[in-house]
C-alpha cells in the first residue's frame, strides 16, 4: 500500500501493473482490497490505480459529509501527484458515483469510463432519507447491521464461500464515521444524466445479471445516453462482479484496454 498526503490528511492507493492508467475507484462501504483480483492479476494494458476513500482503508477521515466530488477531488490530487494528466476513471457502485463525479469536474483528465454495478440516478427523497437512517445506525451501532442487511445483497447465492466471507470481513473492518459520511453524501450526489450525454470518450458499463441493487435496467440507460457505449451484463453475478466473475471481467477490461 502506497500513500501520499492530500492536505495534511493521509490517503493511501494500490499501484500495479502497466500500461494506459486506470483508476479503479471502490465501493461502500469497502476499500481498494474489493479490487484484489485486478490487483493480484492486472490486466493487460492497464496501470491500476486504486485508492482507498477518505476514512476507508488506509486512508485518513476528514469531516463528512464525504460527497462524491469530495471523493473525487481526492482521486484527482492522486493523479497530480503521480504526474498522470488523465486516466480512464472506473468505480464501482458508489466509486461509479465518483467517477461521474470526477468526470464532471474535471472531464479532461477522463480518458474513458468503466462504469461497474453503478447507476446515473440521484437518490428520491425515500432513498435520502433511508441514507441518513443508515448513517445514524452505524454511528450508534458500529457497521455489523449494514454488512448483514447488504450482504445477500452484494453477491449471488452461489458466490464462493472464500468471496463471501472476505467481503464480510472487509465491510466489518470500515470505520463508522467514514460510512455514515459517505452514506450522507451519496444522498447528496446528483443526476449523472445530463454527464453522460455528453461524455464523447469510450465506455465500458458492466453489471451483474443478478445485481438487484443497481440492476441491468440502470446500466443500460447509462450505456444508452453515451454515444458507442459497450454494455456487459455479465451472468452468475450481483452486485460485486469484479469479485464475481474476475476473469470475465478481466477480459472485459483486456479487451477495453487496446481502445487507448
Ligand atoms: C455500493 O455498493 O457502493 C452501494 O450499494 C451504492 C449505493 O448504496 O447506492
Amino acid at each position: 500500500m502506497n500513500e501520499i498526503s492530500l492536505n495534511g490528511r493521509r490517503y493511501a492507493y494500490e499501484d500495479r501493473g502497466s500500461g494506459t492508467p486506470l483508476l479503479l475507484l471502490h465501493g461502500f462501504p469497502f476499500s481498494s482490497e474489493s479490487f484484489w483480483p485486478q490487483l493480484e492479476s492486472p490486466p493487460n494494458g492497464f496501470r491500476v490505480i486504486a485508492p482507498d476513500h477518505r476514512g476507508f482503508g488506509g486512508s485518513a477521515f476528514g469531516e463528512g459529509p464525504s460527497t462524491m466530488e469530495a471523493m473525487a477531488e481526492d482521486a484527482l490530487g492522486l493523479l497530480d501527484a503521480l504526474k498522470i494528466p488523465a486516466a480512464v476513471v472506473g468505480g464501482v457502485s458508489m466509486g461509479g458515483y465518483v467517477a461521474l463525479a470526477l468526470a464532471r469536474l474535471d472531464p479532461g483528465r477522463v480518458r474513458g469510463l468503466v462504469l461497474i454495478d453503478t447507476q446515473s440516478f440521484a437518490d428520491d427523497d425515500a432513498g435520502k432519507a433511508r441514507r441518513e437512517t443508515v448513517a445514524q445506525d452505524v454511528l450508534a451501532n458500529g457497521v455489523a447491521g449494514l454488512t448483514a442487511g447488504m450482504l445477500p445483497k452484494l453477491l449471488a447465492p452461489n458466490a464462493p464461500a472464500a468471496v463471501r466471507s472476505r467481503v464480510e470481513a472487509l465491510m466489518l473492518r470500515q470505520n463508522p464515521e467514514a460510512v455514515a459520511a459517505a452514506s450522507r453524501g451519496m444522498a447528496l450526489r446528483v443526476d449523472a444524466k445530463p454527464l453522460l450525454a455528453r461524455f464523447a470518450g469510450p465506455t465500458l458499463v458492466v453489471v451483474g445479471a443478478l445485481d438487484g441493487i443497481t440492476p441491468p435496467e440502470k446500466a443500460k440507460v447509462m450505456a444508452d445516453l453515451v454515444s458507442g457505449a459497450q454494455l456487459e451484463i455479465v451472468p452468475e453475478a450481483a452486485h460485486l462482479t469484479n469479485l464475481e466473475q474476475p476473469d470475465v471481467f478481466k477480459k472485459l477490461l483486456e479487451q477495453f484496454a487496446t481502445r487507448f
